[in-house]
């Protein structure tokens, strides 16, 4: 009989850290791997095009929760993978990416289940408990048979909470395994190009943290800084349904669509927006994963946060955490050529997904 694993998908960011194991797994002859979409992101420009683009297939099962409060996305995934472990088809191994709601529900589900949980991209810690993935992050690894880590720091954080070593694997980042997927893709994309941009004389922006985007006056004046930045070099902004539904309901959605250097643009799926990535100039962010993507391929990153879980994007990297405040002598430091070039972290390798392969086998045989 084959072993199953489920993979849990929910948001964005889950895809690309699931497609590098799902295609390992599919090619191993022991087990049968399936995907659970929660259904957190649905629209086709957030879900099934990054799918199409990761050659993921159609979810095996698809929890279909859709948006609401965290307590809601939490407790509905929580009802709903339970009713599938228990009356259609129960997993002998459960995998949980990242530190959205799903993934700390999963976890929970399977473990008072004694299904075994591992959580990839486990220790990561922002410090910053205002943060809902802080919560997610450490109720996860709190629970899960075993801890897949990115970083030392990551190994350091758990063993500094009492994990034994023993339950602590360092497996390397996954996601550069996609984009070593899909190198040849994003090289042929020409995403610039289709956009008008010159290659490596344009920046690239996402916002959606809710501590940016969701108030008026964080938003008014972040949204005021990039057209400033844009009178020194083009930007391309990739909206993110959250920041659109704020700018529009704050009416700053007009006025800043006519800013002819600042481009918007619907969120952008994985290989055209790495793509867009790969030959910019800059990248300004609030996102956790394009911190790591920046490191990976030498891009400065400017991140608008106050902390981040990723440190070894800013030791190691080419990140840097900036404020409203001092984004534009940020800028001017890399249009000034004064901004590091960092290195690619240990087992940064795109080779994660052989690595957890055998880590899986190791638990199931
Ligand atoms: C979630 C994650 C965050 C991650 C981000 C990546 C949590 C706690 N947060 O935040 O860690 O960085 O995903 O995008 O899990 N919406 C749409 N269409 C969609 C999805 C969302 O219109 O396909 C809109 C809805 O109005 C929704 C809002 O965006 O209420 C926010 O979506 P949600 O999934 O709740 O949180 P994100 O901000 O995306």
């Amino acid at each position: 009989m084959k072993k199953i694993i489920h993979l849990i998908a929910a948001a964005r960011p889950n895809f690309m850290k699931i497609a590098p194991l799902y295609h390992a797994l599919k090619a191993e002859d022991w087990c049968e791997v399936h995907i659970i979409h929660t259904g957190q992101h649905y629209d086709a420009n957030m879900s099934d095009s990054i799918f199409a683009d990761l050659m993921l297939p159609q979810p095996h099962f698809n929890l279909g929760i859709g948006s609401g409060s965290h307590a809601y996305q939490t407790g509905t995934v929580m009802l709903e993978y339970e009713k599938i472990v228990l009356e259609q088809e129960r997993p002998d191994f459960l995998v949980v990416v990242g530190d959205v709601n799903p993934t700390a529900a999963c976890s929970q589900v399977a473990t008072k289940l004694h299904i075994p949980v591992a959580h990839l991209e486990a220790g990561l810690r922002s410090g910053d408990r205002r943060m809902p993935e802080e919560i997610n992050r450490l109720v996860t690894d709190a629970i899960c048979d075993t801890l897949w880590t990115p970083s030392p720091d990551a190994d350091e954080n758990l063993k500094n909470e009492g994990h034994p070593d023993s339950r602590v694997v360092r497996v390397g980042n996954i996601m550069m395994d996609s984009f070593e997927l899909l190198r040849e893709k994003i090289e042929a994309e020409k995403a610039p190009e289709k956009h008008g941009l010159e290659i490596g004389n344009y920046g690239v922006v996402t916002l959606h943290r809710p501590s940016n985007v969701d108030e008026y006056d964080s938003l008014k004046e972040l949204m005021d800084q990039l057209i400033k930045v844009s009178e020194k070099i083009p930007l391309i902004f990739a909206v993110h349904p959250r920041t659109r539904n704020s700018l529009q309901k704050h009416g700053l959605w007009d006025s800043l669509s006519s800013v002819e250097r600042l481009k918007l643009v619907d969120p952008v799926s994985y290989v055209p927006f790495m793509s867009l990535v790969k030959s910019a100039k800059l990248i300004i962010t609030d996102s956790g994963g394009i911190q790591e993507e920046t490191t990976y391929l030498n891009i400065p990153c400017l991140t608008l946060r106050e902390n981040t879980e990723r440190p070894i994007t800013i030791t190691e990297g080419t990140n840097e955490l900036v404020t409203v405040d001092n984004l534009m002598e940020n800028v001017d430091r890399v249009l000034n050529g004064q901004w590091r070039s960092g290195t690619k972290p240990d087992l940064w390798d795109g080779k994660t997904a052989g690595r957890i392969v055998k880590e899986i086998k190791k638990w199931l045989f």
